[in-house]
């Protein structure tokens, strides 16, 4: 039977804007993408009994089933197959075989990474045929994050995210990221922002001309500087422990942090390999954080391989 692999980046948020909730309970979003050097990898194997099966495993033990990953049809990489199924009318089904190496909840778009990798995987093994942006309306239906997943580098994020349009950017960036031993929940950190926001006027979501001047002239000092995240004062009033992390990152001499996302992932902005050892060093003895990671991006999005 056919099968294709895809490999799929994590992404951050160099600036995170947040608006007011909408009336569908999603949160109208001003914000910058980039794609990670950090991948899951999924393996797509077409089958002729028509059925959507998933296995998740870990890249540091890959006899362990990964904890906090659903298997069944809640996991979004079966989501993802059932609706192409479903659209396209195919009888085929398909295996699916996730091998996870982007932290899971750590505000890194692990699960639409993952459903991202199953609509490029089941297109070609199926052999619908579909175009990246013939596979945008079935991304932007499964999950806010998972356009830009297809296309990776740098982007702006608009709508409650799924809408993206390229920006102008130069450089690669180096990052240090403090992976925390419990994961936070995105709608539970969104709910503490309008909690924390409630009688207040939240303004519609900006991106600063700062952080898009810093990103064309591929300036990592700059950058630094303009990181921004509107979710931080939420991620942080449901772990304190964050404000320490990043503290203790930026005292090493990051140029830049930020949490990713909706947390609790701690990202620090690097610009040579003495900073990057320094950073890493200091954040391996912060409390709560499991796992010190380096990378860079920017990198393409889902992708063959
Ligand atoms: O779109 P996604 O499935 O990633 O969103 C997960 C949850 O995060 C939503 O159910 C919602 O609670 C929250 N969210 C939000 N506003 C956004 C994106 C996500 O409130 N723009």
């Amino acid at each position: 039977m056919t099968s294709a692999s895809v490999r799929v980046p994590a992404k951050i948020n160099l600036s995170l804007g947040v608006g007011p909730v909408r009336d569908d309970g999603f949160h109208p979003l001003a914000t910058v993408y980039q794609a990670l050097d950090l991948h899951d990898e999924l393996r797509a194997t077409a089958t002729d009994d028509g059925v959507i099966a998933v296995t998740v495993h870990s890249e540091a033990d890959p006899s362990a089933e990964v904890a906090d990953v659903p298997l069944g049809d809640d996991n979004i990489a079966v989501k993802a197959a059932r609706l192409l199924a479903d659209d396209s009318g195919t009888d085929l089904g398909v295996d699916l075989a996730i091998r996870k190496v982007i932290p899971v909840a750590g505000g890194l778009a692990g699960g639409s990474a993952d459903a991202a990798a199953a609509l490029v995987a089941c297109n070609e093994v199926w052999g619908l045929g579909l175009s990246k942006a013939e596979l945008e309306p079935y991304a932007a239906q499964l999950g806010s994050d998972v356009p830009f997943l297809l296309h990776g580098g740098n982007a702006i994020g608009g709508g409650r995210g799924e809408t993206v349009s390229p920006v102008l950017a130069r450089g690669s960036y180096h990052w240090v990221l403090a992976v925390a031993s419990q994961g936070l929940s995105t709608p539970a950190v969104y709910a503490e922002f309008d909690r924390l926001n409630e009688g207040r006027t939240v303004d519609e979501p900006q991106i600063a001309d700062e952080l898009l001047a810093a990103l064309r002239a591929g300036d990592a000092a700059l950058l630094g500087a303009a990181l921004s995240n509107d979710l931080s004062d939420a991620a942080i009033s449901l772990r304190p422990e964050l404000r320490d992390t990043l503290e203790i990152g930026m005292e090493a001499g990051a140029l830049g942090a930020l949490i990713s996302g909706s947390g609790p992932t701690c990202l620090f902005l690097v610009d040579d390999e003495t900073h990057r050892l320094d950073v890493s060093f200091a954040l391996a003895g912060a409390s709560g954080c499991a796992d010190v990671i380096q990378t860079r991006g920017p990198v393409p999005g889902a992708r063959l391989v």
